[in-house]
Formats: structure tokens, sequence, C-alpha cells
């Protein structure tokens, strides 16, 4: 049974089973028993509102009993470690009472499928982006494993996304066209006090080269997306008949070509933050005028607003913009109870083509 790290690394069709499937579920709003039987394990090291909600919720959507673990709060606290920086086997004398071998063997035995999420570290550069705690985990489990956001991928996120931009796109109707493809979309950073991981944005651009939109990464100086993420979204895009282009002026991309169809802000950390945390703070201190504002929204070509949340008003986005009418920050984070349904059903086998509407 397959595991979802990212949407990269997934069988080519799934993505687009999976996205069928989202749309259904949120056709039909149906509860049914197709999983009763089965138990998902949904591990949290780090907090959530949307996805431990949504995750719960397509488990019992699905006849699936889900069970919650906060490692640290009221769950042993775990090691992780192999070895110690010497290269000899760790010696767990520290506070951690229980290996991830033994939590995730123990649970592999108990659940049909594991959902983790883990954070990224912000302090050691290569484990971020190796993903290295999400694949710790998926290395020794026995049983399929759903990345709930790594630090580098939010796979749940882009599904839910893109079943967003989708149902968006068709309720427009044949004159604006009802298919993303071919859309302006603008990836717009966004200030924050803190510096955020980056698996939504890289996730978000990901998501939007599938569904062949033209898309624009505004960020500032310090804050451009790995390489790699980039050149994977170009090869993505160009497949799908979209584009990517990257820019350090926000107003001029929401504005570019007669206006942004879709603005998706995302705080995230700049390059700094590995080597030079306070010069990166300082740096990202100097953007606060990045905000998206109602007149910036003007500027798009009558363009949704969407936020993965939690968003901080005033700060990421006027709440001016929450409350109006372009915005799809609600509709997103329902999306994500269908997405996620239509993943169980991917990795417990529940959707074969026969079963797609
Ligand atoms: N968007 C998202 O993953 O929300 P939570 O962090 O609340 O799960």
């Amino acid at each position: 049974m397959p595991s979802l790290t990212s949407w990269l690394d997934a069988p080519p069709d799934a993505w687009t089973r999976c996205l069928a499937r989202a749309l259904v579920h949120h056709e039909q709003r149906r509860w049914s028993q197709p999983a009763q039987g089965k138990a998902l394990g949904l591990l949290f090291f780090a907090s959530s509102l949307r996805t431990r909600t949504s995750m719960d919720l397509a488990a019992a959507h699905l006849g699936a009993h889900a069970v919650t673990l906060n490692p640290g709060q009221g769950v042993w606290g775990f090691e992780w470690r192999d070895h110690g920086p010497d290269g000899q086997p760790s010696t767990m004398d520290r506070d951690a009472a229980e290996h991830i071998r033994e939590a995730v063997g123990v649970l592999s035995r108990y659940v049909d499928a594991l959902g983790v999420r883990v954070f990224a570290t912000l302090s050691d550069h290569d484990a971020d982006h190796a993903d290295t705690l999400f694949h710790r985990i998926a290395e020794v489990a026995t049983v399929p494993v759903v990345n709930l956001e790594s630090a580098r991928w939010h796979p749940c996120q882009e599904l839910g996304d893109a079943a967003t931009i989708r149902t968006h796109f068709a309720r427009l109707g044949a004159e604006r066209g009802t298919l993303p493809q071919g859309h302006r979309f603008v990836l717009a950073w966004a200030p924050h006090p803190k510096p955020l991981p980056r698996a939504v944005p890289n996730s978000a651009l990901l998501m939007a080269a599938r569904l062949g939109m033209h898309v624009t990464v505004a960020r500032p100086d310090g804050f451009g997306l790995d390489a790699d993420i980039l050149d994977a979204a170009r090869s993505t895009a160009e497949t799908a008949g979209g584009s990517i282009a990257e820019t350090d002026d926000l107003d001029a991309a929401l504005a570019a070509e007669g206006g942004a169809h879709v603005v998706y802000a995302k705080a995230w950390h700049g390059a700094a933050v590995y080597e030079a945390p306070d010069d990166e703070a300082a740096l990202r201190a100097q953007h606060a005028d990045w905000m998206l504002t109602t007149d910036r929204m003007q500027r798009t070509d009558d363009g949704i607003f969407m936020h993965c949340l939690p968003v901080r008003r005033g700060v990421v986005v006027d709440g001016a913009v929450l409350d109006g009418p372009q915005a799809r920050h609600l509709l997103q984070a329902e999306f994500r109870l269908h997405a996620q349904k239509a993943i169980l059903e991917w990795i417990w086998g529940l959707n074969e083509p026969d079963q797609v509407a």
C-alpha cells in the first residue's frame, strides 16, 4: 500500500484520481462505510487545528477510527537518533523515554495507516532539505504513512487547494474558462514576526504548476524558494501548459497582464535563517509593507484570495480582505476534509478507477 510524502513522489495517476474524488466528496458530503474496521493513527509533533480535525473526521466519514497522539504531551517523548555524533549507537540516557523504532513499530501493529506532522527544524538545513524527520518515521513504519506537513511538503493542503481552485473556475462558467489552466496565479510572500517553514509555499507552487497556471512567485530578495523546487515546478508547469516566473515587485505581479486570477499569500523564512537567524529576522522585518490589502486585491482581475491558515490579521493580510468577497480561505479549509477522504481512499485501495465518479 502506498505512502504519501509529496505528490512529486506519488504515482502519476494518484493526483488525478484523488483530485477527482475530492471534488466528488465536496458535492456529495456523504458519510459512508468503505473503511469500516480500519484504524488511522495521527502523530502530531507540532500544533494543528485544521489538519487534526479534518483528518479525524475524514476517517470517521469513511467508517474508520482515528487515534490522535501528541508525543511529549501525555505520550512518551521520543528519541529519533540511532547514532550519536561519534557514530556510536545512541544511548537513551536523557529525557526521551521511547525510541521511534519501538513507538512507530507498536503503532504499526495497531493501525492501518499513520498520519505524521513534523515541522522544519529551521536550524539544520540539510535535515530540513532532506525531510529527515518525516522519513525517519516512514522508514520504521510498516503501514502507509501520510505526510500531514513536513519540512518540505504539505500534500494534504496541496490537494485541497487544487480542488478549491478547480471549484472556483468551474463556478465562473464557460465565459471565463472553467479550468484553471492558463490563468494567472501569484504566490505572494507575506510578512510575519516568525520565520515560518516553506512546506506550504513549496506545495502551492507545485500545485498551481500542476494545474497548468501561469505562476508568479512574488518575494523580496533573500526569500527565494529553493532552486530544486523551482526547477521541479518549471518542468511540471511546462508539461501542463503553464509557466513559472519570479519577481520582487508584488504590486506589478498582482496587476500583470490584466491582473491575477488567484492570489495565494504565505509567509516563509529567508535563506539566511540557518546561518544567520538574526540577519534573517532583520531582513524580514524590513518588508512589513508586503501585507495583502484590499487596494492590492483590487489590482487583480477579480482574483480570489487564498491562505492555508492560521493567518495573522493585520500582519499577513488586512482583515478586510479576509472578510471580503474575494476570500476563499474558509473554502480551502473545508476542502481539507474532502481531500483527505480522497487520500485515505487511495492509500487503502478504495478509489480504484471504477469507483472514481
Ligand atoms: N493549514 C493547516 O495545515 O492548518 P493547521 O496547521 O491548523 O493544521
